[in-house]
């Protein structure tokens, strides 16, 4: 149903939260699962595969065999690829960050990006390079990178080596596959606020400095309880009038689950509104030309596990029956052809 010019993709559920779920790898074993996923997307990111404390768990260890299998998967089906992610200061193994030498760590990360994405290259349409990167208003220490300077989530290698890493993991990335569009990626810069326009002033020295920055995506977990990201849009095209791709990269609506734990129809028809508010958006920004959402059923769904008492964040129930999300998703673009 999408347009020639935008991939509707998925994370493809593996690795992270699913290590500790009591189910097999869905990935490989299930049947139901992969069938979808080959039929529903034109474009598919790894949920955890690609990371580093997945794929280069210990120091001179990688482990290519899932993100190998999703690759070649993607290619079969005829789809493309976000790799996802490079610079992040979260599932990172603690051989990383026992590294105290600079020069060290510096060509620890180039040896990783180098070797990751030269591995692929050619097979990722987009990547994700520097993910979450900022830190949050709300943290102690506010709007930052996450430098280490106050007491946020730190990432060891700005810590340690500087900001100016950020552009080197663009420069070595693009060294070692060219084609690949290169994005920075957070969340909670859906709307036009500090921290997307924090993003947008690094964007622009980056391009100033002549960084090869190809693109900037919002993840885009959303939460009924918060109000919709009405400026979405509008921010996305100024990240366009840039000359930047835009991309919405993992997008889900989770909210509080009723005491019973069945969504009321309330819920779910404002969840089809989110779901079809962030379609309208990307569809309307003319370089925004990769949607994925970040899984496509709740038995694999991050949210459960990570905020207490919510869930129901996808696109289909757990048997994948489809949610009114899915069908607003799917008339949405239909409607974008007329
Ligand atoms: C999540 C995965 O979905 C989980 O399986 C894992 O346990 C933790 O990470 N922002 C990101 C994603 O960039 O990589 C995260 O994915 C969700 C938040």
């Amino acid at each position: 149903m999408a347009p020639d010019d935008l991939v509707i993709g998925t994370a493809a559920a593996g690795g992270g939260h699913h290590l500790d779920a009591g189910y097999p790898d869905p990935f490989t074993h299930d049947k139901k699962y992969r069938k979808l996923l080959a039929a529903e997307f034109s474009s598919v990111s790894p949920e955890n595969q690609m990371k580093w404390d997945f794929i280069h768990p210990e120091r001179g260890v990688y482990n290519f065999a899932a993100a190998d299998a999703i690759v070649d998967f993607a290619e079969a089906n005829g789809q493309v690829v976000r790799g996802h992610t490079l610079l992040w200061h979260s599932q990172l193994p603690a051989w990383v960050h026992a590294i105290e030498d600079p020069a060290e760590l510096r060509a620890v990360l180039k040896d990783h990006i180098e070797t990751v994405v030269g591995r692929y290259a050619g097979r990722i349409q987009q990547w994700d390079v520097a993910n979450e990167i900022f830190a949050d208003e709300w943290d102690k220490g506010g709007l930052r990178l996450r430098d280490g300077s106050a007491e946020h989530a730190v990432n060891p290698f700005i810590e340690k080596l500087g900001p100016g890493i950020i552009a080197d993991a663009f420069r070595w990335a693009h060294a070692a596959d060219p084609q690949a569009k290169l994005f920075l990626n957070d969340y909670a810069v859906e709307d036009w606020n500090r921290k997307s326009t924090a993003y947008y002033d690094l964007a622009k020295q980056l391009l100033a400095q002549k960084v090869p920055l190809h693109g900037f995506a919002f993840q885009a977990h959303l939460d009924l309880q918060y109000p919709f990201p009405s400026t979405l849009r509008a921010n996305m095209q100024r990240f366009d009038d840039l000359g930047l791709e835009t991309a919405i990269t993992e997008l889900d609506v989770r909210f509080t689950l009723p005491a019973n734990g069945v969504p009321t129809d309330a819920q779910l028809a404002q969840q089809a509104a989110t779901y079809q508010g962030v379609l309208e958006a990307c569809l309307a920004v003319e370089d925004c030309n990769s949607f994925t959402i970040w899984g496509f059923n709740d038995k694999y769904s991050w949210v459960p596990g990570f905020f207490s008492s919510q869930g129901a964040a996808t696109v289909m129930w757990e048997d994948y029956e489809r949610k009114p999300a899915y069908h607003a998703l799917h008339e949405t673009l239909a409607a974008a052809q007329d």
